[in-house]
Order: structure tokens, then sequence, then C-alpha cells
């Protein structure tokens, strides 16, 4: 069984799909052991606690950031954590804190990556004027949003989007594709070759989007 610690900043959205993917049985060989968030009021730790799961507010005011990655390394490690996973997460994690976890975080972006890194994904999707967007999953390493990818997610993007409305549409699919992602990686089923992802078997069936 695999330990997962999950940090995030805000609404917990994601979060909460891989919780309700574990309960359902769907990822079978994993279980959330503590959520840390960077943020007091983070709907998100409210969620976890509801769920009885360990979590908390990790303070970085006055910290400077490999300080403050030191304490969540080192609770974690408390936890024998063997992935974190980012779910909103909307701080930069040190090299210290990638070095600890090399090859062991997984993060969520909402963009067909190698677009569109950074904040407001979505926003930089519609003044770009692509016809599609979508959420990425992929391994965390030192430079941002730039890990190997895991599994991807489409999206058209019609005139009449907003921001918003852009964005609601792809985070439907992220909570389909980050407990695919997790669910994977907990059946042994993700290889990394180089900056590649190999996955083993057939992951996806034919109405996984519908
Ligand atoms: C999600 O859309 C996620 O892709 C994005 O923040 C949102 C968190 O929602 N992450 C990033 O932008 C990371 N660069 P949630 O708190 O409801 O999971």
């Amino acid at each position: 069984m695999y330990r997962l610690g999950v940090l995030l900043s805000g609404r917990g959205s994601n979060f909460e799909s891989i919780l309700n993917a574990i309960k359902s049985g769907y990822i079978k060989n994993a279980e959330i052991v503590v959520v840390l968030s960077n943020k007091a009021d983070a709907r998100g730790l409210e969620k976890a606690k509801e769920s009885g799961i360990d979590a908390f507010f990790i303070n970085p005011n006055g910290l400077q950031r490999e300080e403050y990655d030191k304490k969540l390394v080192s609770l974690l490690k408390g936890y024998s954590v063997d992935y974190v996973i980012l779910a909103g997460y909307m701080r930069i994690l040190s090299d210290y804190f990638i070095e600890s976890f090399e090859n062991k975080i997984l993060n969520i972006h909402p963009a067909l990556l190698p677009s569109f890194k950074g904040l407001h994904a979505q926003r930089q999707a519609l003044e770009a004027g692509v016809r599609f967007a979508g959420a990425t999953v992929h391994f965390v390493t030192k430079e941002l949003d730039s890990g190997p990818i895991i599994v991807q997610s489409v999206v058209p993007v019609f005139d009449a989007d907003t921001e918003g409305s852009l964005s609601n549409r792809i985070l439907k699919t992220e909570h389909k594709i980050y407990p695919l992602a997790v669910k994977l990686l907990s059946e042994d089923r993700i290889k990394l070759k180089g900056n590649r992802v190999m996955i083993e078997g057939d992951f996806l069936d034919a109405d996984f989007f519908a």
C-alpha cells in the first residue's frame, strides 16, 4: 500500500477526487495519510479533516523557501510518505524538496503542457486563441511545469468562453485524469524512460472522457 501526502493551497477539489477514487475502490493500492497547506483557510484542509485525515496548516511567514520546505519534508517523512501529490499547491518547491522526493512528486496543471506554464494557464490559453485546451498530470522536476508527462486531457475552447467557463471545463477532466494517474502509479504501471513516461497495459477505455 502506497502512502500519499497531499499539498494544497485552496479548494481541494482534485484532492477530493483522488480521495473519492480511493473510497470507491478505483484506486486500491494507495491511501492519503496526510494533507498539508500553506494557507490557513484552505477549504481542502477542512475536507481532509472531515474524512478523518491528518491535515495541517504550515505557516510560511518569516521562513525562507528552503527552511519552509524542510519542515514539510520532515513532516512527510514522519508519515512515511511514498509519493507527494500536489493538488492546487501554489508555491514553488525548492530544490531541497524535489531532491528529497526525486521522481516521487506529481502535479496537475490546467493546460496542455508544455504550453502555458505558470500562473493563469487557462487565461493564457484564451489569450493565445487556441482551439483546444486541457490538463496535464506530470512528475515534478526542478524546472517549473516541465517534468515527464503521465496523462493529459483535452477540451475544446469555444468562442463564448471566459476564463471561468474554460477553467470549469478543464477542472472536470482534471478530476478524471488525476485519479487515473494515481491509480496507474499505485499499480506500478508507470515507468520513466528519460523524459518520457511509459505506461504498462491499456489505461483508457472508449468512454473515459464521456
Ligand atoms: C486546479 O485547476 C489545478 O490544475 C490548478 O489549481 C486548481 C486547484 O483546484 N493548479 C495549478 O494551477 C498549479 N500550477 P483544486 O484546489 O479545486 O484542486
